[in-house]
């Protein structure tokens, strides 16, 4: 049977693609810390072991005999690597690192890295294409470049397949609610079932290329499986259309108290998804208008 590795697969993400596999009937174990991500996500039927992924002595021996990596665990946010680049910049460059060497060491298949489209920083033309010079504003997207580079180096030096995916703000079930640097629907439904105002950080006019969560799943298998893929390449996996956080808002509804424009925020993000394409023959099917409303519908579900 095919064994598959997530690490952060107790994530929002990891866990939304540990659920798919099981489904599929593959054998799958999973390495996370639960920093962020938590103990109620775990699939039952995956091994778990909760392990820090900056520690390699540890994480090594799991590896043996896996064939396929998807490696997504990290300290994500924006907001988070600029309150602490040091602790952030340990995760998400050295236990990536970890991660690969311990994947090389193994003579895995192939490694997914989740990557982020934060590398790209502030472009003068969108959409954003895997081609324009990255020019991350935060940590956090010079970490997730970091780990792009290493995937490459890692195909040159040691031929191990890594290939890394730019996710666009991945949103819907399992999104996280809770904390004061949640993504922005998991912050707006948590504001509203309050019945406080959603916060909006500056204009509220600012695009993103949002992407439903069963869409990022399958972009990920297609680029586990994907023959026209080497090494090294580097895909965006997001939506060619962009929405703005006002829509958003309205989509949620309720009231809309705008705050300062925040720092390290981008203006407009949306994905160029030909390579994605082409490559992975994979584009999003699930619209913004359906995918909010299934995650509000899962939210209420929750909280009851
Ligand atoms: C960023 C990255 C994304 C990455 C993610 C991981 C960019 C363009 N995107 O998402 O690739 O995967 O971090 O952490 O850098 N907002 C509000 N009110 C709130 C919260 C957020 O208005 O209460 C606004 C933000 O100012 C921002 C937008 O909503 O303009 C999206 O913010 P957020 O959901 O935090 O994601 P990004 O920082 O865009």
């Amino acid at each position: 049977m095919e064994k598959y590795l997530i690490t952060g697969g107790a994530g929002f993400i990891g866990s939304n693609l540990a659920d798919k596999l099981i489904e599929e009937g593959k054998e799958v174990l999973i390495i996370d810390n639960l920093s962020s991500g938590k103990k109620e996500n775990i699939n039952k039927k995956t091994s778990f072991f909760n392990l820090d992924i900056c520690d390699f002595e540890k994480i090594l021996p799991v590896f043996r005999d896996v064939d396929y990596v998807f490696h997504l665990a990290a300290i994500p946010r924006v907001p988070v690597s600029i309150l602490d680049p040091i602790g952030t910049s340990k995760t998400n460059i050295l236990g990536t690192i970890n991660v690969f060497k311990a994947a090389s060491d193994n003579n895995v298949k192939r490694v997914v890295f989740a990557s982020s489209s934060s590398v790209y920083g502030n472009q003068s033309r969108l959409p954003l294409r895997e081609d324009m010079i990255p020019d991350p504003i935060s940590p956090y997207g010079l970490q997730k470049l970091a780990g792009e580079k290493f995937a490459w180096l890692f195909f040159k030096l040691y031929g191990t397949s890594i290939v890394s995916l730019r996710y666009f703000n991945v949103y819907g079930p399992r999104i996280n609610p809770d904390s004061e640097y949640s993504s922005v629907l998991g912050k707006f439904l948590k504001q509203k079932a309050k019945g406080e105002p959603l916060t909006v950080f500056g204009s509220g006019e600012q695009t993103r290329g949002f992407c439903y969560i069963s869409d990022i799943v399958q972009a990920n298998l297609k680029a586990m499986k994907s023959s026209e893929l080497k090494g090294g390449e580097v895909i965006n996996a997001g939506s060619e259309d962009s929405n703005s956080v006002n829509f958003l808002a309205e989509l949620v509804g309720g009231e809309v108290k705008y705050l300062e424009k925040r720092e390290g925020d981008i203006e407009h993000s949306k994905a160029d998804i030909s390579q994605a394409k082409e490559l992975l023959g994979w584009h999003p099917e699930v619209s913004f208008e359906e995918g909010v409303k299934r995650t509000v519908e899962w939210f209420s579900q929750r909280s009851q």
